[in-house]
């Protein structure tokens, strides 16, 4: 069915799939397994103009939207989260806020160099004691001169250990709270910033994860995105296009859970039949297929409405939500539907299994999605 896609639309999900059957799906596995990030991967995926799909073509990118970005995302998901996220986090975390809110000169400095990948993005919301509640971040940004003297600590980024460029979010004012908040670009080799602890991970093994270290680091002033004061602002607006990119992987995996499981059911034989011929499979597969169908209008809705530049914040909360509980349920019943089997690294559901866990965690839990959809009904 070709859900109104156009021809465009059409050959950016098609070049997508077979560069996922064909480059990511024989690697994904290993990567997961040795913890390997694919910087391969991600050059050959620029190569295809997928490491900047939003920007702009006059800075080098291929100015497709958020639509084609969803289109490209769900295929690249299907075959590996670890490549799907690091993708998604450079083009709609790291490269939307400066295309956004962005100087002249950021743009022009930063744009060209991430749409070819040369800049790997990350986005630096979170701290220890900042997670939900991101407004109450601590890490302090104090204006001396034409420079910003940076401390503190970030958690959790993205990309961490091979980004050459962060957003991060920097408190400029300890007397209020979200509108104290600037976001900057930091590049990688300023000095006083390291990248610090490298997580260890249920899911997600190729991407890495680490903590960010500010020590006296002195960042331009010129590195503001915006003004001092909106950096909140832009980390919310960021994360409503983020989570359209969640609920995206969260549909490549749940469709992954679901081709995985139709495939075993068609060749798996117990008690003299093939075990789809049970009823018990079928529901589940018709249950799985369903949510994944529902999931997919939800992020195409939302990528459409944020490519109008109409409100979406409601819609993008609803679809990583929806999305990604499907494909946690989807994951959990491909791994029931191959019974013990699916416990095995021999099978690929049980790295959609851990992976799709993820979904629900970061770029906002499933409770802070409600969180935000409930006041979008209640304090409207
Ligand atoms: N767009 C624009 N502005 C927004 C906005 C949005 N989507 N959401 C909120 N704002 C504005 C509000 O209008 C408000 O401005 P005013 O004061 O002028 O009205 C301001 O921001 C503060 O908003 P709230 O009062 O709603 O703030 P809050 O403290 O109540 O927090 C929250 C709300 C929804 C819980 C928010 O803190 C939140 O989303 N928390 C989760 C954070 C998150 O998703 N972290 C993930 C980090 S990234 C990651 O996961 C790692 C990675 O690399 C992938």
């Amino acid at each position: 069915m070709k859900l109104g896609l156009s021809d465009e639309e059409r050959m950016v999900q098609e070049t997508a799939r077979e560069f996922a059957d064909s480059e990511i799906a024989p690697v994904a596995a290993n990567n997961d397994a040795e913890g390997r990030f694919p910087a391969d991967i991600v050059k050959k995926l620029a190569e295809l103009g997928f490491m900047g799909m939003l920007i702009p073509e006059k800075y080098g990118g291929a100015g497709l939207g958020n639509f084609c970005l969803v289109l490209a995302l769900e295929e690249i998901n299907r075959v590996c989260a670890s490549t799907g996220v690091t993708m998604s986090v450079h083009n709609s975390l790291a490269t939307s806020p400066i295309i956004k809110f962005g100087s002249d000169y950021l743009k022009e400095t930063y744009l060209p160099k991430l749409a070819t990948s040369e800049m790997l993005g990350a986005y630096a919301l979170s701290e220890a004691e900042a997670g939900s509640d991101a407004a109450s971040l601590k890490c302090r940004a104090v204006k001396d001169g034409d420079e910003y003297v940076v401390n503190g600590t970030k958690l959790w980024v993205t990309t961490g250990a091979h980004a050459d460029l962060f957003i991060v979010m920097l408190r400029t004012d300890t007397e209020k709270r979200s509108k104290g908040i600037s976001a900057f670009v930091v590049e990688r080799d300023t000095p006083g910033f390291k990248v610090g602890k490298k997580e260890n991970k249920l899911g997600l093994r190729g991407s890495s994860t680490t903590e960010l270290i500010f020590e006296d680091c002195r960042l331009p002033a010129k590195n503001l995105i915006g003004e001092e004061g909106i950096g909140f602002v832009i980390a919310m607006a960021t994360l409503d296009g983020g989570r359209i990119g969640i609920g995206t992987q969260a549909v490549g995996i749940a469709q992954a859970c679901l081709d995985a499981s139709v495939a075993y059911a068609k060749e798996r034989e117990q008690f003299g039949r093939k075990i789809g011929e049970f009823q018990a499979i079928q529901w589940k597969i018709a249950d799985m297929a369903t949510a994944i169908e529902a999931s997919r209008l939800m992020v195409y809705r939302a990528a459409r409405m944020r490519d109008m530049d109409v409100p979406h914040t409601k819609e993008a909360a609803m679809a990583k939500l929806f999305a990604s509980e499907a494909a946690n349920r989807a994951a959990r019943e491909a791994v029931q539907i191959h019974g013990g089997a699916g416990y095995l690294k021999d099978f690929p559901v049980e790295r959609y299994f851990r992976d799709a866990r993820i979904t629900e965690l970061y770029e906002g839990t499933s409770e802070v999605q409600r969180i935000v959809i409930s006041r979008s009904y209640l304090q409207a």
